[in-house]
């Protein structure tokens, strides 16, 4: 979604708010914009697309200023154009938005029936227009903006900057992140903590209804109801918002290849080494569930549906997958005694926060499986476990997947020991299995080469196929939804079996059908109906392990992982599902880190 950031500064802002909407542009790119108070007067400067867009005006027309604001934006309301793009201006304010104002058509109506006009088709713009009216008639900046707030409803983070007023920033905070950073006669306001990671490491983090009245000197928080609130300082690792490529040509390579790493260092923080049931995560005990409800988006939503099928064979307990968007529209059957959980990298996903909400307080627990431990999902689930996987900072989520499938695999042997289904003896065999997992990672990623020619040769069609049984159908889904998202080539997934019953209509010679078949009790079937399309002079890509290729004749392409326990087997074909997305995107020449439309943490709904 969109990120925001504001400095009241020793020296000139604008490079430093440049360089802290670059390490949020991750949030949105569709266009981007500064505005600073030059002796006291309000400067913008607004740039179609990309960041490098408005770096290169600030070239031509720099920014002067001391005090300034600044944004990145995802569009939402109003597409892309320089006069929807952020800081929006009226009068003596500016403002930077991240998130919705549902009101925003009555609020728009009344004010344009009192003489505002309109200069975007943006939600953002009513806030600078009654926040400007509230100062014409002699309101001071905090009271203008103290009445703003609570005309508007929906989810936001905002930055208020106004004129005249060198020392005085204003920020808002309701259903979106945002973080107040404390330096050294300097404060600072950003989306998240990897923003104001070169500026501070010293962070206030609103809450829910949190707004601020910051000056140079520090800064005081008002809570929902408007009464001062002392929030908690705390000094983040600068370990956890380091970003960089590391050598690597994109953030995705370089997070592809983080996984070993991550994967050991996640099962080291588990206690996992250690073996026995002190491997488990601490805090939750699902003796007595009746169910297990897991709600994600996107990926997460794939590393959950995983973790179905590792909940029932495991543990045997009655698991439900939902989409986050779904889940609370439906009539989701819950109990006192049901657990759920969210995954999510973010921690920040309008969708998922919503359902957790909306469960919270009518069930047994709510546990939230999540990369940003500061993040609101994190905070408002009884119980977090971190995934440990460092900053994602490519849009389309890679290591932090199986990151997810680690914490939620430890999560449903947990569930097991608590149930009575699974045994020290099992036990211990599948956390050794897990300990295994970084290695098979390890070699699953040096596979290159092959990953890269069957790209090149799946980037010339307009469609593929990916087919897969049993844990390998979630992978299949997850492998679709990287292609579809980084080479834009349109890209399905079902599960193996289920070709028959319609989707086979399609199979021709010119369809690439991406088969994903580890030689575990599916086998058979899967390869099967792999023979279905090869009838149907499908052209087929076949990922297995040694045995598997040998059993089976007649794939054009394959690719060879390595074998290992069906329990495992989704962590090392994450693998293939992440490089040949990438590779695909690779010759197809898109933007792999920021692929066109998206936005990595979706803020609204
Ligand atoms: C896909 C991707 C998205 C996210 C989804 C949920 O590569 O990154 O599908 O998985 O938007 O985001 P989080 O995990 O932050 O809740």
């Amino acid at each position: 979604m969109c990120g925001i950031v504001g400095i009241l500064g020793k020296h000139e802002v604008s490079p430093l708010i440049l360089d802290a909407l670059q390490r949020l542009e991750y949030r949105g790119y569709d266009s981007a914009g500064i505005a600073t108070l030059d002796e006291g007067q309000i400067d913008r400067r607004r740039a179609l697309g990309k960041l490098i867009n408005l770096s290169d005006l600030l070239v031509h027309e720099p920014l002067k200023g001391r005090a300034g604001i600044g944004h990145t934006r995802w569009a939402t309301h109003g597409g892309p154009s320089v006069a929807n793009a952020h800081p929006h201006h009226k009068g003596r304010v500016a403002v930077v938005h991240n998130g919705i104002i549902e009101n925003f058509r009555a609020l728009r109506e009344e004010l344009s029936a009192d003489g505002s006009e309109f200069t975007s088709q943006t939600d953002t713009e009513t806030i600078v227009h009654l926040a400007s009216k509230f100062l014409d008639q002699g309101m001071s900046p905090d009271v203008a903006a103290r009445e703003t707030l609570k005309k508007l409803e929906g989810a936001f983070a905002l930055a208020f900057l106004f004129e005249g007023e060198e020392n005085l920033m204003i920020a808002a905070r309701r259903g979106s992140p945002l973080v107040i950073g404390h330096g050294q006669g300097e404060m600072y306001v950003g989306s998240d903590a990897i923003a104001l990671a070169p500026l501070t490491d010293l962070l206030t983090y609103l809450e829910e209804g949190d707004w601020a009245v910051i000056t140079r000197e520090g800064a005081e928080v008002h809570d929902a109801s408007g009464n001062i609130v002392s929030r908690p300082m705390t000094r983040i690792s600068q370990q956890n918002t380091r970003i960089d490529k590391s050598g690597h040509r994109h953030f995705m390579a370089k997070e592809m290849a983080e996984q070993p790493a991550i994967l050991k260092a996640a099962l080291g923080f588990y206690g996992v080494p250690n073996s026995g049931i002190s491997g488990l995560p601490e805090g939750v005990d699902f003796a007595q569930a009746d169910r297990v409800i897991l709600v994600a988006c996107g990926t997460a939503h794939y590393a959950c549906h995983v973790a179905k099928y590792w909940f029932e064979q495991i543990a045997h307990v009655p698991v439900e997958i939902d989409i986050a968007s779904e889940f609370r529209y439906r009539a989701p059957v819950l109990t006192a005694k049901t657990i759920a959980i969210f995954v999510s990298q973010s921690g920040e996903t309008a969708d998922t926060l919503a359902a957790l909400r909306h469960v919270k307080g009518k069930i047994a627990q709510t546990i939230a499986v999540v990369n940003i431990p500061t993040s609101s999902i994190a905070r408002e689930a009884d119980l977090a476990l971190p995934l440990h996987a460092g900053p994602e900072i490519s849009v389309a989520s890679t290591k932090t997947f199986t990151a997810q499938l680690l914490v939620l695999a430890l999560l449903s042997l947990k569930a097991g020991v608590d149930r009575g289904r699974l045994d020290a003896k099992a036990c211990d065999q599948h956390l050794e299995a897990l300990q295994t997992v970084p290695g098979y990672v390890a070699q699953a990623l040096d596979r290159e080469d092959n990953y890269r020619s069957i790209a090149e040769i799946l980037a010339k069609h307009d469609d593929v196929l990916f087919l897969g049984r049993g844990l390998m159908y979630p992978l299949s889904l997850e492998a679709a939804l990287k292609f579809k998202e980084i080479s834009y080539i349109h890209a399905e997934a079902y599960a193996a079996g289920e070709l028959k019953h319609g989707p086979i209509a399609l199979i021709d010679k010119n369809l690439p059908v991406v088969v994903m078949a580890p030689r575990d009790d599916l086998f058979g079937k899967t390869i099967s109906n792999m023979q279905e399309v090869m009838a149907r002079s499908g052209k087929i890509v076949l990922i297995s392990d040694k045995a598997g290729l040998n059993a089976t004749g007649g794939a054009e392409y394959t690719i060879t992982l390595p074998a290992v326990p069906s329990f495992i087997s989704p962590f090392v074909y994450s693998v293939p599902a992440q490089m040949l997305a990438y590779h695909t995107a690779l010759a197809r020449g898109t933007d792999v880190d920021q692929p066109r439309n998206l936005a990595k943490s979706v803020t609204v709904e």
